[in-house]
């Protein structure tokens, strides 16, 4: 089977299997197993400190000579100042932690620190990051032209044809393009209703309509998946929920029990947790919020909220109260090394193009 295509060329790697950036779940450790198998491993640091960005960026190349992407969150920060929906939230959620037996600080609008992409970027730069993937919007002009100044190869994400056709026009080289199946954020940036298109209908429609290579996102989980989006024009395939239970994944046990023990029902999209749509399993705070009635706080405010309790949860492991982003495939998560897990999937997809399509 020969993997080498336009987008494998660009990005210097042996195979076209990326591992999805997934912000608190993928660890240096997972983006180098995966870059060191032959694939592209991507460094989530979306909304991160620059100084943590710099850390992780060195631990990662500690771990791995190979090509691996660092993924920024590229949203506008909202405006300053308090919004009204700030207190009623937070005063909903004190109820609902002093209910459930759970001590939570509280949290000062004040002492939130929100990083915008802009902020990293100089980090990134002096690292000499050469690939650099995004999601919730397009870096502006200024940014890629520093970062295209510098020789790196930009990759956006995509959820419907027009947002693919933006990040032509923006100058990136490759488009993920993610369906709704996916687990975690919706990458959307476009004004208007959330794209809800599958993989299955998005990854032909995007690649009959622009000549950036295209990354498929969403529900891919084996050979099946992985050899389905490459026969509907795909370039590469990018895996996330996958890869949730593999060792080299930060959940925690019980966590990682919940993503084992998820049905096809078992996740919804949902704004509770951070303000913008995301896939999750269903849990007690997604719930919760979802059932208060409360308008929820802008992006990144509401997040800022419900970190308070994650944090805490996170130490308890306790799933009613953290974030379980997971995908609509994400039952089909293996307790493999993330490397392993990435190598079976190709090898599978490799069976079934070799043979034609058929599985064997
Ligand atoms: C737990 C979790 C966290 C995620 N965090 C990010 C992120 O930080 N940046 C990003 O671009 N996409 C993020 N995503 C989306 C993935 O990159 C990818 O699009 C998605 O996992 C693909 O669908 P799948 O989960 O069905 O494999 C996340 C997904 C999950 C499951």
């Amino acid at each position: 089977m020969e993997w080498q295509n336009k987008l494998t060329s660009l990005l210097g790697i042996p195979y076209p299997f990326v591992q999805a950036p997934m912000l608190g779940i993928t660890t240096p450790a997972m983006v180098a197993a995966v870059s060191n198998g032959g694939g592209l491993g991507s460094l989530p640091v979306g909304g991160l400190a620059p100084e943590r960005v710099a850390a992780l960026i060195q631990e990662v190349k500690a771990l791995t000579s190979k090509p691996f992407a660092v993924n920024l969150f590229t949203y506008e920060i909202p405006p300053a100042g308090q919004p009204d929906t700030f207190e009623p939230m937070q005063r909903f959620l004190q109820q609902l932690y002093t209910a459930s037996d759970l001590t939570v600080p509280l949290v000062d609008y004040d002492a939130i620190k929100i990083y915008s992409y802009k902020d990293q970027l100089p980090v990134l730069l002096s690292a000499g990051v050469s690939l650099v993937s995004f999601t919730f919007g397009i870096p502006d002009a200024d940014s890629i032209a520093q970062l295209k100044a510098r020789g790196c190869l930009l990759l956006g994400t995509a959820t419907s044809v027009e947002e693919a056709v933006a990040l032509e026009t923006a100058g990136c080289d490759a488009a993920v393009a993610q369906g709704i199946e996916a687990g975690g954020h919706r990458g959307t940036f476009l004004p208007g209703a959330l794209p809800q298109i599958g993989t299955m209908a998005l990854v032909p429609q995007i690649t009959d309509r622009i000549s950036l290579p295209v990354i498929a996102a969403g529900g891919i989980a084996d050979g099946r998946t992985a050899a389905a989006a490459f026969c509907l024009g795909a370039s590469a395939v990018q895996c996330g929920s996958v890869l949730l239970r593999s060792p080299e994944s930060a959940a925690t046990p019980r966590h990682k029990a919940k993503v084992g023990a998820v049905t096809d029902m078992g996740t919804r999209l949902t704004r509770a947790f951070s303000g913008r749509w995301a896939r999750g399993i269903g849990n007690t705070l997604m719930d919760a919020v979802e059932a208060s009635g409360l308008p929820l706080n802008v992006y990144p405010l509401q997040d800022a909220l419900t970190q308070a309790v994650r944090k805490v949860a996170k130490e308890l492991d306790d799933p009613a109260f953290i974030v379980m982003y997971a995908g609509q495939a994400a039952q089909m998560a293996r307790e493999l090394p993330a490397a392993e897990i990435m190598e079976e999937i190709r090898k599978a997809t490799e069976k079934i193009l070799d043979t034609g399509g058929t599985q064997g």
